[in-house]
């Protein structure tokens, strides 16, 4: 592992942004910190190149053999996310175009096209360069590709690399013009050569363009990442490398897919959300990252997969018990909504170990040491403007000593749910033209996975295809796009005895955005009972009733059942009497429909009354709402975290020796207002 056994503690150090005196410094304080990793390099290219293929390696020379000194370990970043001054002056043609055609100029990060062939080759250049020098240098713990892949153009390299894309996917032109349904208004190709990408257009474009577009870039910037993983490898095949994943609905890539190609899935999380929302949010993530870990490893046993080249046995993400990191966080603020939120003392450490719950091999922070200067140089840092002599610095401390006695902690995180998420769904119901401008996979995930949270239920992401053995109940929030095997995933599923609940849309269209047609929603009518003649989106205020009292927002439908039994029925208006949601017997199983979106009340009930169905129960029975409590175990040993995030103290019924404090604990752990215990859990 990156840090030998264990859990990783750091982030990013940017040493060629301060004087050379500061670097010893940063070490001391590092070690006190009990800091493992950092990140170095990631914005360095001009520091390190500073004209094309003169190097000056000797800083950064320097600056590892102080870390490895110090007994830090590194995770040495290529630092293609921002070519030179020197790279855009030569090769205007690298710079990106967005869809209105308009080229942007250096002056920020990420100013490049990934297409474009000049771009390629300096990124091979200066990876290949650091390779050669350092891929045997004591203080590496692995490589850290690039930082945060997500950048699209429409430049002409772009439209050249989209066509060859098209040609490999669609084999032929007519193959292209069915799945886009090019006959609706005269788009019908007749060569190649007509095809661009989806540039802004006089109204809506064509949906299968936009998916296709989304899917190209997923795949180019996956091939941008393995070129250079791949001369990363070959420089030293033991150490391991990997690239840090962005979340956002800017993003192309399918992270799932991509989750093979990496030695650890890395994630990158700043809550978007202040309240509670950013522990459901933290909670999210951690699963989502550890799904993909999954994901990954799997495809990776299987030999046909592509892009798996050989691994370093010891870094490879095990399917049964799947690792991953959080490379990047936030020590002691939440920016959203047009400005910075402190972070309250404590809850540094409790989002740190709702990762590290959830399977997260440590807790990695942007960034070691807020700059004087640049576009983020008020964003947070563990060594913050005021320097050590600060309560952030303080607390980085305790979390250090926090995290040095967890290493003990490993093993599978306890689920018996599977909550399939599905980038392309994503991408799909995001396209100008539907129904709604409400629909939204991953915040119809995000309210599904909200429900289990806070009923305490284990859950684990998964994507369409997956093993899902051990799991009781399937959610399928949304999930726009199914192909036939993915449907074939879901029916033997519940007809082998699985449980689904599945919200509206779900199943609605096929792989290529297009409709199924007979009813909504298409390719699941038969598992879930039900047909649906029409839609009725609500308006961005409205509700309708249902008849248990509760409402539902965004979406409704006429359905009727086609052999399910109708649990609740909307009340008055157009639906008055209607079915809302239904429950179907499927083989074994049993098939829950939502066509709408309950209230957060309602929605907890009806996913309690699914689990209940399904024999789901809470992780740990006793925790209130608001302590999450996340079980992890490995054999016969298992380890119990329990983060309270009220304001209020709970005494929550365990047994065990509490980590942290080394307390034997008999019956029940006290928790204050925002504290945290993890048990090694006394079992027998
Ligand atoms: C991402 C980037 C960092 C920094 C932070 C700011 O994580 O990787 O370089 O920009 O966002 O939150």
């Amino acid at each position: 592992m990156w840090t030998d056994g264990r859990l990783c503690y750091g982030g990013d150090y940017n040493p060629e942004q301060w004087p050379a005196r500061v670097w010893a410094e940063d070490v001391a304080l590092m070690r006190r910190a009990r800091v493992n990793l950092v990140t170095v390099g990631v914005f360095a290219w001009s520091r390190l190149e500073p004209t094309p293929g003169r190097y000056t390696f000797d800083w950064l020379d320097q600056v590892l053999d102080l870390l490895h000194d110090g007994g830090i370990r590194v995770a040495l970043a290529t630092p293609t996310a921002s070519p030179p001054p020197w790279f855009s002056a030569a090769h205007p043609d690298a710079l990106p175009v967005t869809a209105d055609g308009i080229r942007l100029h250096h002056g920020s990060r990420d100013t490049y096209c990934a297409a474009a062939p000049a771009y390629r080759a300096a990124a091979r250049r200066i990876a290949a360069a650091l390779a050669d020098r350092y891929a045997h240098h004591p203080a590496l713990a692995g490589w850290r590709v690039h930082n945060e892949y997500g950048t699209t153009c429409h430049c002409p390299h772009a439209a050249t690399a989209f066509r060859r894309w098209l040609v490999a996917h669609h084999g032929d032109l007519a193959s292209l013009n069915d799945a886009w349904v090019t006959s609706f208004w005269s788009q019908h190709y007749t060569d190649w050569a007509q095809i661009g990408t989806p540039r802004a257009t006089q109204y809506l474009a064509n949906p299968g363009h936009l998916l296709d577009f989304r899917r190209f870039w997923s795949d180019t910037l996956r091939g941008a990442y393995a070129e250079q993983r791949d001369l990363l490898r070959a420089a030293n095949p033991r150490l391991p490398v990997t690239t840090n994943f962005v979340l956002g609905d800017w993003v192309p890539v399918d992270h799932a897919r991509w989750a093979a190609e990496v030695d650890l899935v890395a994630v990158d999380h700043y809550p978007s959300a202040v309240d509670i929302g950013a522990e459901e949010q933290t909670a999210l993530v951690g699963d989502l990252a550890r799904g993909w870990a999954r994901h990954g490893a799997t495809r990776r046993r299987d030999p046909a997969a592509p892009g798996t080249g050989p691994t370093p046995a010891a870094d490879r993400a095990d399917a049964s018990a799947p690792v991953w990191l959080l490379m990047e966080s936030a020590p002691n603020q939440i920016h959203t909504a047009g400005r910075m939120h402190t972070k309250e003392p404590g809850r540094m450490l409790r989002h740190s170990l709702a990762h590290v719950a959830r399977g997260s091999h440590g807790a990695m922070f942007f960034q070691w040491r807020a700059p004087t200067g640049g576009a983020e140089r008020f964003h947070s840092a563990l060594v913050p403007h005021a320097g050590p002599d600060s309560r952030v610095f303080r607390e980085a401390v305790a979390l250090g000593a926090a995290l040095a006695r967890l290493a003990e902690v490993r093993g599978a995180v306890e689920a018996s749910v599977a909550l399939a998420v599905d980038a392309a769904s994503g991408w799909a119901l995001r396209h100008p033209g539907l129904p709604s401008r409400h629909l939204d996979h991953h915040e119809e995930a995000a309210a599904a996975h909200r429900g289990l949270w806070h009923a305490g239920y284990g859950c684990d992401v998964v994507v369409p295809g997956d093993p899902l053995d051990g799991y009781r109940l399937l959610v399928l929030p949304a999930l726009y796009l199914a192909d036939d095997a993915t449907a074939g995933w879901i029916r033997a599923y519940v007809h082998g005895g699985g449980h689904l609940l599945a919200t509206y849309l779900s199943g609605a269209a096929d792989e290529h955005a297009r409709v199924r047609l007979g009813g909504y929603p298409g390719a699941l009518r038969d598992v879930l009972g039900v047909r649906a003649e029409e839609f009725h989106p609500l308006a961005d205020d409205e509700q309708v009733d249902l008849s248990d009292g509760g409402t539902g927002r965004i979406w409704a439908e006429t359905l009727r059942p086609a052999g399910a039994q109708v649990v609740t029925a909307y009340a008055g208006g157009l639906l008055d009497g209607a079915p809302a949601v239904t429950r179907h017997r499927y083989g074994a199983g049993t098939a829950w429909y939502l066509s709408t979106r309950p209230d957060e009340h309602t929605y907890r009930r009806l996913l309690a009354a699914a689990a209940r169905t399904a024999g789901v129960g809470p992780v740990c029975p006793g925790a209130p709402d608001g302590v999450e409590a996340v079980r992890r175990r490995a054999g016969h040993r298992s380890w119990l975290f329990l983060l309270n995030h009220t304001d209020r103290e709970h005494r929550v019924a365990a047994r065990g020796v509490e980590l942290l404090t080394g307390a034997c604990v008999d019956e029940a752990v006290t928790l204050p207002p925002g504290g945290v215990a993890v048990l090694r859990e006394q079992t027998g």
